[in-house]
C-alpha cells in the first residue's frame, strides 16, 4: 500500500469530490482539546489537520507515522511554510505503522484521520490494539473517518459513494479494505469512550473524540474476541 502516487494530487481530488468537508471533520472536535502535551498522529497524510493542531497548541510535541514518504514532505513543506517555529516540536517517521515500535503509554493525543478505514477489520484490531498501549492514562483519540447513515437515502448515497471511493484508493493505493469496517468495537475494548460525535456530509463522515477511561494493557487477542462477541 502506497499513498506515494497520489500524494501531490491529494488535496484537489479531495476539494473536488467533498469541498471543505474533510477538513471540517479533521478539525470539529480541536476545541474540546484541553491542553494536550505529547501528540501521536498516524497517516497524517499531507499536514493539514497538523498544521491547525500546532496553531491551537504551539507546544505540543508530535510523533507523526505515515507509509508514504510523499505525503510526509509534502507535510514537513507545509508546516515550514506555515509555521517555520514549530518545525522542531515535530518528529516525522516515514514507516508502517505495523513496524513502528510503540512507546507505551506515552502520548495524552492519538489522532488517526481518515486512516482507519484504509483496513480490514482483522488489521483494525491490532493497530487499534497497538495504539491504545501507546496512550496514556485519559488520553484522547481523535477520530475523523466515513460512515455509513442508519438509514433512507443518506444510506444509499453513501454506499455509492463509498463504493466508488474503496475501488479508487484499492486501485491508485493499494489499501486492504475492500469495504468500511466500524472501529467502535475495537476503541471500546481497548478501554476507550465515545465523548462526542460531529456528523457531516449527509451523515457520512464523522467525527468523534474518545476518551481512555483506562481498561490496560489490551492484547490484539482480547479486542478479536470481544468484536467475534459483538458480531454474534
Ligand atoms: C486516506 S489517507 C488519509 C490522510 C489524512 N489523514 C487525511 O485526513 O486525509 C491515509 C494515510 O495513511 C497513510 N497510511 C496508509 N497505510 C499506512 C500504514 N500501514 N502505516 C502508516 N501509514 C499508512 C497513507 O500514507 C496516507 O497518508
Amino acid at each position: 500500500m502506497s499513498f506515494d502516487a497520489i500524494a501531490p494530487s491529494y488535496r484537489t481530488l479531495e476539494t473536488i469530490a467533498f469541498g471543505r468537508d474533510l477538513q471540517g471533520a479533521r478539525v470539529a472536535c480541536l476545541g474540546e482539546l484541553v491542553s494536550p502535551r505529547r501528540a501521536l498522529i498516524v497517516g497524517e497524510g499531507n499536514g493539514r489537520f497538523l498544521c491547525e493542531l500546532l496553531r491551537r497548541h504551539p507546544d505540543l510535541a508530535v510523533d507523526c507515522v505515515d507509509a508514504s514518504q510523499r505525503m510526509q514532505e509534502i507535510a514537513r513543506q507545509r508546516i515550514e511554510h506555515e509555521l517555520p517555529d514549530r518545525t522542531n516540536r515535530i518528529n516525522f517517521f516515514p514507516q508502517d505503522i505495523a513496524s513502528w515500535s510503540s512507546p507505551e503509554h506515552q502520548f495524552d493525543l492519538i489522532v488517526t484521520h481518515f486512516f482507519l478505514d484504509c483496513f480490514p477489520e482483522h488489521r483494525l484490531a491490532e493497530i487499534v490494539a497497538k495504539l491504545s498501549r501507546a496512550a496514556a492514562v485519559n488520553a484522547t483519540w481523535l477520530l475523523a473517518d466515513f460512515c455509513i447513515p442508519p438509514g433512507g437515502f443518506a444510506r444509499w448515497r453513501a454506499g455509492l459513494w463509498l463504493a466508488a471511493m474503496y475501488r479508487f484508493f484499492q486501485f491508485t493505493a493499494g489499501i486492504e479494505a475492500k469495504e468500511l469496517g466500524d472501529p467502535s468495537p475495537f476503541l471500546r475494548t481497548a478501554g476507550f469512550a465515545l465523548v462526542s460525535q460531529h456528523l457531516f456530509r449527509h451523515g457520512m463522515v464523522k467525527s468523534e473524540l474518545w476518551r481512555n477511561i483506562g481498561i490496560l494493557p489490551v492484547r490484539p487477542a482480547d479486542i478479536l474476541s470481544a468484536a467475534s462477541d459483538a458480531a454474534e
